[in-house]
């Protein structure tokens, strides 16, 4: 049995997974409908390939192909569904949803032609063959789950998903990548792409917009990405509290503010503006991005990635020419150059000259001489002029970039340093008991906030009263939802427009958008989500009574299970009952469950209703017809 959780093919006697260690009796079959992006890859020439080579040498030529797409797979958490001869199916979105699976499934596109490329180069010199490949990706609904027999079953995404992703490989020229307009859509801005026009596919009804991936643009915000800003609302207390201690800073009393809050609820937007409103007085600016792709293996990459900005590095850069940039710099900060340009050199990837030698230190040595150089550097700026040192997305920070900060923060106080940090609650940090770091926790929009950014969005025309109350309602003060969501109904053809305003024809969708952050934050909860699924199922507000009377769960079990949900910020509590805390994770809960399961759901709670429940039905006697009805 596969492992819902981590992907692990268990034994049929194993109760618990043996790679994560989780319970797999609740994941039994837990066929779902996600939103997933698919990719297909597929050697070019491969049948003249296999007749051409002797089968041994041929296995040797695509285990190494297929060695070096897992390899860009996995680095992206991309999951290989299936080898089809020299075809490879690669799930983004599955067994676990990422907020940017699309992204995801691009970078792996463009990684896996790079590596064949490099293949290529091996395959030549040994036997004169020459490989190529072709990548196509789409994303869209599919149902999930175990196929097959007592032989042999896998865990395979049903849909036309799959179908359309392998038609785009086929009509990919080789080295290259295409994807259709949908997962153009969620990775437009993020990736230069060239349009291929709207080809007719085989089997496929509607003709289809392609795109081709050509490179990174190096963005890694949705702000980064935002072709237009809508106006914003609300936030001046945060931001005057901001430029305050901006300059308290600049009088000398170096101050950090940590921005936390939810993914979506607008740090990154506050900085900006915080940014735009800064004093024009002399001072510098120091911008650090952590990346999720970055974590584990880009030891500082913040501050590579900063000091490039800094430094105006560009690909079109010689050497030499990046290394007298270097050298500027520290120079001017007065820096020993014959220790620090190695450092920093090497930090950046930049090959010395002859005037300089690298030393070899230990591993832990050298990434402490870093730490120190780069301090070094901020506080010999700090000395000279106000620093405003500015790091994005601290939860995806790496060990050493954070050991640099540890250090760092204590020495604040004596500088002209402002710091600037943001992160969502699942990061902790460790200095908030330093008096000159400050916590600053940005809520929810107000409902009158909410309502005037939906205006914004819309533009002149009036949305009908009720339409306005449901995108409030859902959108739940989230600045992100309210975009998303807005935009969605706008585009989705569900409005008519009639003069002088919209009138709504048919229920809230989940933007696509929206869909990989919502299924990512359910999908950490593991055997939750079950409990998640079935609480989604009563609505968005549910009493603990009613859920216990439908659940299969024993109380501990139950009882545990909603703790989990709680913890992980999912659900609060509200006297007796339990609310999910945005209505799109409801949502996205709700419409996972396969059709056939959520009626089932449905029905075990209008039973348990009409049985058990009387007082509740006698209050809202509809309760019990919508469930029976509901589909
Ligand atoms: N106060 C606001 N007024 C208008 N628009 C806003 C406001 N706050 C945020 N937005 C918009 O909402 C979207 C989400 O905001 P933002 O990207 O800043 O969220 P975030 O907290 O940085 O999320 P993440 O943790 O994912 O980085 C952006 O498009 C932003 O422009
Ligand atoms: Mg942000």
């Amino acid at each position: 049995m596969r492992c819902a959780s981590c992907g692990f093919a268990n034994p049929p006697e194993f109760k618990f997974c043996g790679q994560c260690g989780k319970t797999l009796a609740i994941a039994a079959d837990a066929a779902e409908r996600r939103q997933l992006t698919v990719m297909f890859c597929d050697l070019v020439g491969s049948t003249e390939l296999a007749q051409r080579l002797d089968p041994e040498d041929w296995r040797e030529v695509l285990r190494s192909y297929q060695a070096a797409c897992e390899k860009v797979a996995q680095q992206f958490d991309g999951h290989i569904a299936q080898y089809l001869g020299d075809g490879i199916l690669i799930y983004f979105g599955y067994p676990h949803a990422h907020e940017d699976d699309a992204r995801r499934a691009a970078h792996a596109g463009l990684g896996i032609v790079q590596e064949i490329q490099r293949l290529r180069a091996h395959w030549q010199q040994h036997g004169n063959i020459r490989l190529a490949v072709r990548v196509g990706i789409h994303t869209g609904l599919v149902v999930i789950g175990e196929v097959g027999g007592v032989e042999k079953h896998e865990h395979l995404a049903l849909g036309h998903t799959p179908n359309i992703a392998a038609r785009l490989q086929s009509l990919a020229a080789p080295d290259t990548v295409v994807i259709s307009a949908i997962t153009h859509q969620l990775v437009q801005g993020y990736f230069v792409c060239e349009n291929l026009g709207t080809p007719t596919l085989k089997g496929v009804d509607q003709p289809l917009e392609i795109y081709r991936v050509q490179q990174e643009t190096g963005a890694l915000s949705r702000l980064e990405v935002a072709r237009k800003l809508t106006p914003l609302v609300g936030r001046q207390q945060e931001l005057a509290e901001l430029l305050a201690y901006w300059q308290q800073a600049i009088n000398g009393a170096g101050q950090i503010v940590l921005l936390s809050g939810e993914a979506g609820i607008g740090k990154s937007r506050l900085r900006r503006e915080f940014d735009e409103r800064r004093s024009e007085s002399a001072h510098e600016y120091l911008r650090c991005r952590c990346s999720p792709y970055h974590q584990q293996s880009g030891v500082f990459y913040p501050l590579i990635n900063m000091l490039e900005q800094h430094l105006k590095l560009t690909r079109a850069d010689s050497a030499e020419t990046k290394l007298g940039k270097i050298e500027r710099l520290l120079a001017s900060h007065n820096m020993a150059l014959p220790e620090t340009v190695p450092l920093f050199a090497g930090l950046l990837a930049v090959p010395l000259n002859a005037r300089y030698v690298a030393r070899n230190f230990r591993l832990d040595l050298h990434k402490q001489k870093i730490r120190e150089a780069v301090l070094s550097l901020v506080l010999a700026m700090a000395a000279r002029q106000p620093v405003c040192l500015v790091i994005d997305d601290l939860h995806w920070v790496d060990e050493a970039t954070l050991e640099m900060l540890g250090e760092l923060i204590p020495q604040v106080p004596a500088t002209r340093l402002f710091g600037l940090f943001s992160f969502r609650p699942a990061f902790q940090p460790p200095w908030n008991h330093f008096s000159h770091v400050r916590e600053m926790r940005l809520e929810p929009l107000r409902r009158d906030e909410t309502a005037q950014m939906i205006k914004n969005i819309v533009g002149g025309k009036a949305l009908p009263a009720e339409l306005l109350a449901q995108l409030i309602s859902k959108t739940d003060g989230m600045p992100l939802f309210v975009e998303e969501l807005t935009k969605a109904v706008l585009e989705s053809g569900r409005l008519k427009e009639q003069p002088g305003g919209y009138e709504l024809m048919d229920a809230l969708p989940i933007p696509a958008t929206l869909y990989d952050s919502l299924m990512a934050r359910l999908d950490r909860l593991a055997t939750a989500r079950e409990v998640a699924g079935l609480a989604a199922t009563i609505g968005r507000e549910f009493d603990y009574d009613l859920l216990h009377a439908v659940s299969p769960l024993d109380e501990a079990a139950l009882q545990s299970e909603l703790q989990r949900l709680l913890d992980a910020g999912l659900l609060y509590q509200e006297g007796e009952k339990y609310v999910f805390k945005h209505a799109l994770i409801r949502d996205a809960a709700y419409h996972s469950l396969l059709k056939s399961k959520r009626q089932e759901y449905h029905q075990q709670i209008a039973q348990a209703l009409a049985t058990q429940f009387l007082e509740t039905v006698a209050s809202d006697p509809g309760l019990v017809t919508y469930h029976q009805t509901a589909v």
